[in-house]
Order: C-alpha cells, then structure tokens, then sequence
C-alpha cells in the first residue's frame, strides 16, 4: 500500500475510532454474527435532540482514604508527581497535573498528555491546545479562568489511547482535583475523557447533547480537539456542544 493511502486509511481509522471507541469492534462483532439481521452505519447519524436531558450518572467515585490529608491542589500534586503506578511513569518526561484557575466553576477533561504537554508539564499546549483555546475565546471563556486536566497524567508512548488499567489507576487523582476544585459544570473532551469520566459504554454520538450529573456536576461531552484538527466536518458539532455547555454554565451561575 502506497503512504498516502496508508495515511489515509489510518486517520480514517481513528476518526472511527474517536467517536466509537471499542464499540466500533462490537459493531463489527455483530455484523459477523447473524443473528438477527439489523443494519449498521459506521457513520452514526442521531436525529437532533429537542431539549438537553439531564441524566444522573450513577458512578462510584471513591477516593482513595490515601488523600483525604490534601486539602490543596499543591499537597496533591506534590503526594503524586513522582507516582510509577504504571509504566508510564517511566517513560514520561514530565508529570502533567493539570492547569488552570483552582477555584474555577468549570473544568475541562482531555485524555492524555502528548508529545508537547509531556515537554512543558501542561496539558493542552500543542496544536490541538491551540484550538482549544480559540474555541473557548468562541465562548467567552479565558483558559486562565478555567481548569484544564487529563485522564491520564503520564504521555502514552507515541500518544496512544490509554488502556483500562493505566485508566484505573489514574482516574482517582482526576476525581481527587475534581473534589477539590469543585466545579459547577465539566466539560469532557473526546470519548476517552467521556467514558472514563462517566463509565458508561457509548458512542461519542450518543453522549454528545446530553447534560450528565455526576456526583452533582453537571457534566456535557464534546470532540476532542486533535479529532476536529483531522476531521473538520465535525468543527460545526462541537460549535453546537460547546454553545449548549456555555449556556449552561450561565444558567447555572446566572451570568446570562
Ligand atoms: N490531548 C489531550 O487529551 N490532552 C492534552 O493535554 C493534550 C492533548
């Protein structure tokens, strides 16, 4: 296969792979499996939602008894910037915390450092950081204002998706800054920070449009920027997403 293709074909792939996560292999589990004959479109179209939902998201967030001494961003991070829980603690070069306002009322969740954050020890500093921040002067919102963290703290090597178990050892610090800054509204970015955030086993298109509250945070769902970078069809979705979500923020502390 010539590079271009290859190229292409791949970037196809993680699109796919950006709105489907492992449902993508369970979609395809099913075509081979005919049981009961359904039709299936990769390019998952929902009929536009009226209103935003409010859904509870049952998940049990527990901090591990290990923190309850931190009572500040600072304590946490100086208890687990040196962890090597998993394998990326050796192959990091920094420990990205996370970013931001400590008292914001909105935080915003990507999924992992890349090659630039995992240089500078700041998430969201590269190219899909820059669009970031554009998206959110679209909404009125200054990065300084806001709090910005990943699922994972540590860069996977050659940015890959995060697995379960690196998942599942890090996600308790995120839930330990989530306590402490308190956010009113979150916002998560791509599947990765959605479903590891919210637990639940759906496509981005489904999650997208609907306000989840979790342990009382109103929490919504849009694309990761690095996806919009490749795919710029998706931009006007995430324009709509992140419109509903300020609007929201507003509500919620009546700053309309
Ligand atoms: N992508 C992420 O999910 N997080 C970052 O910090 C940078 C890129």
């Amino acid at each position: 296969m010539n590079e271009h293709l290859k190229k292409l074909l791949l970037e196809s792939l993680k699109d796919q792979k950006e709105i489907f996560g492992d449902l993508l292999f369970d979609k395809l589990e099913v075509e081979t499996v005919p049981v009961k004959p359904q039709k299936i479109s990769l390019n998952e179209k929902e009929p536009a939602k009226p209103k935003l939902e409010i859904i509870e998201q049952k998940n049990d967030i527990v901090i591990p008894p290990e923190f309850s001494s931190c009572s500040t961003l600072e304590e946490l991070n100086s208890k687990i910037c040196n962890c090597v829980k998993c394998e990326l603690g050796k192959t990091r070069n920094k420990f990205v915390f996370g970013a931001g306002n400590p008292n914001s009322e909105v935080m915003l969740i990507g999924e992992a450092p890349g090659a630039d954050e995992d240089k500078q020890g700041i998430p969201f500093v590269g190219k899909a950081g820059q669009l970031l921040t554009d998206i959110l002067k679209a909404i009125n919102f200054e990065r300084d204002d806001l709090y910005i963290a990943n699922i994972l703290k540590c860069r996977p090597p050659n940015n890959r998706t995060p697995v379960p178990a690196e998942m599942d050892i890090c996600i308790p610090y995120l839930w330990k800054q989530i306590e402490l800054i308190n956010p009113k509204v979150i916002l998560c970015l791509g599947l990765t920070a959605a479903t590891g955030l919210l637990k639940l086993k759906l496509s981005l298109t489904k999650m997208r449009g609907n306000i989840y509250e979790l342990n009382g945070i109103k929490t919504m769902v849009t694309y990761h920027p690095a996806a919009l970078l490749r795919n710029p069809n998706w931009k006007r979705g995430c324009w709509e997403d992140v419109q509903q979500f300020r609007k929201l923020y507003d509500e919620l502390t009546e700053k309309n």
